[in-house]
């Protein structure tokens, strides 16, 4: 478990190498606003080598968050980063793990006939059944979900996942209503409050590309308020005092910044932007492509270029995203130690506060 007292020791540790509030509140621990990344890369020996490398220098130079997916890298990801994290000279309890499920995983490569294998991998066996599998590769089911946690803490070798996130929910919105996906992730989030009550997972959310992003007519909208009522739902339904539902995850960066700017969301005091009804509801935003999946290595907007901290450009796009009011941590795919590098350097810098952060707006 991500413990205050090992995550406060790694904050000592490391924390008069960074800026003001680098390290962040997360439940009654800590956590780095700068976390690793795992979905990039092919799904070779030579990238699960690389990418070893580079959690284990994040996880030794002050950054506590990692994040993964069963499905990236056909699994490969969820492997590397179970070894990285035995292999690195940090305590266990003190680095906040998540992984996903959602998106049908390959075994190791892409298989030959993908379609061949979900059939016997997951119909025949009936672990998904192909009423809920959406394109043939996405399932959130209760069943399909319980059995994807098993296999994550397979391959990661540990005997718990920090935070769980159930994959981009809004795929299934292609083949069912708002109303059925909003019931099959109570369901879900009930088996998942199970897990936790059986110390499996630690804590659960969703994580997503672009529900949250987007206006209520949207075809992808889905409300973060329905999905939080479902969760306290879920809880009082397996008896638990308190929901385990506690994270957010989606994609946040200079060219994608709807979370803060589209007030598409309903809070008690009106329409709100995901942003701010996170913070209402306590809940942990965790940025996704926070340099826009390495495209703002090269080049900011000058205007908001100008307004960032940072010695390069990179520094700038991570700094963008981490001071966005509400944000814990801000994800960035690093498989090179030299970008693990340059990267953790970003916070180093302070983060804007919130009115030089919306100045970026104007
Ligand atoms: N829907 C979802 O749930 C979802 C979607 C997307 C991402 N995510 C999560 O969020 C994480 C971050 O997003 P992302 O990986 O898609 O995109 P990203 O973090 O915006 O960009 C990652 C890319 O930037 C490159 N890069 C990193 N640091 C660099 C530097 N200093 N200089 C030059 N290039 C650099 C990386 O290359 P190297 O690998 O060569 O270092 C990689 O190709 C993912 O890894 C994943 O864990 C979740």
């Amino acid at each position: 478990m991500v413990t205050k007292t090992a995550t406060w020791a790694y904050r000592d540790r490391f924390h008069e190498s960074f800026g003001r509030t680098y390290f962040r509140r997360f439940s009654d621990g800590l956590v780095s606003s700068i976390g690793l990344g795992t979905y990039l890369g092919d799904p070779t020996d030579a990238v699960d080598e690389r990418y070893h490398e580079s959690i284990v220098t994040a996880l030794e130079s002050g950054v506590n968050v990692v994040d993964t997916a069963i499905n990236y890298r056909c699994q490969r990801s969820e492997r590397v980063v179970g070894e990285a994290v035995r292999d690195a000279d940090v305590d266990r309890d003190a680095v906040l793990v998540a992984t996903k499920g959602g998106f049908v995983p390959f075994d190791g490569e892409r298989p030959a006939n993908p379609g061949q294998y979900v059939q016997s991998e997951y119909v025949d066996s009936g672990i998904a059944d192909p009423d809920d599998l959406v394109r043939g590769s996405h399932c959130i089911a209760p069943d399909y979900i319980d059995d994807q946690l098993d296999r994550s803490l397979d391959n990661l070798g540990l005997d718990h996942v920090d935070l769980y996130y159930v994959h981009n929910p809004e795929t299934q919105l292609a083949d069912r209503s708002r109303e059925a996906v909003y019931d099959q992730l109570e369901a879900t989030f009930e088996r998942l409050e199970r897990r936790a009550d059986e110390g499996d997972i630690q804590h659960y959310g969703v994580a997503t590309w672009e529900c949250f992003r987007v206006p209520p007519e949207h075809d992808s909208y889905l409300s973060l308020a329905e999905i939080v009522g479902r969760a306290r739902s879920a809880a009082k339904t397996v008896g638990n005092a308190a929901t385990h539902f506690r994270a957010v995850q989606l994609p946040f960066n200079v060219h994608m910044a709807d979370a803060f700017t589209v007030e598409g969301q309903s809070s008690a005091d009106g329409a709100v932007s995901t942003l701010a009804l996170a913070h209402q509801a306590d809940l942990d935003v965790f940025t996704s492509a926070s340099i826009l999946q390495g495209d703002l290595t090269a080049e900011l907007p000058e205007d908001v270029g100008a307004k960032l901290s940072g010695d390069s450009t990179v520094q700038k796009a991570i700094n963008f995203a981490r001071s966005a009011p509400g944000v814990t941590s801000s994800l960035v795919g690093m498989s090179r130690p030299e970008h693990v590098e340059e990267n953790v350097a970003a916070g180093t810098f302070d983060p804007m506060g919130a009115d030089a952060f919306d100045a970026t707006f104007e």
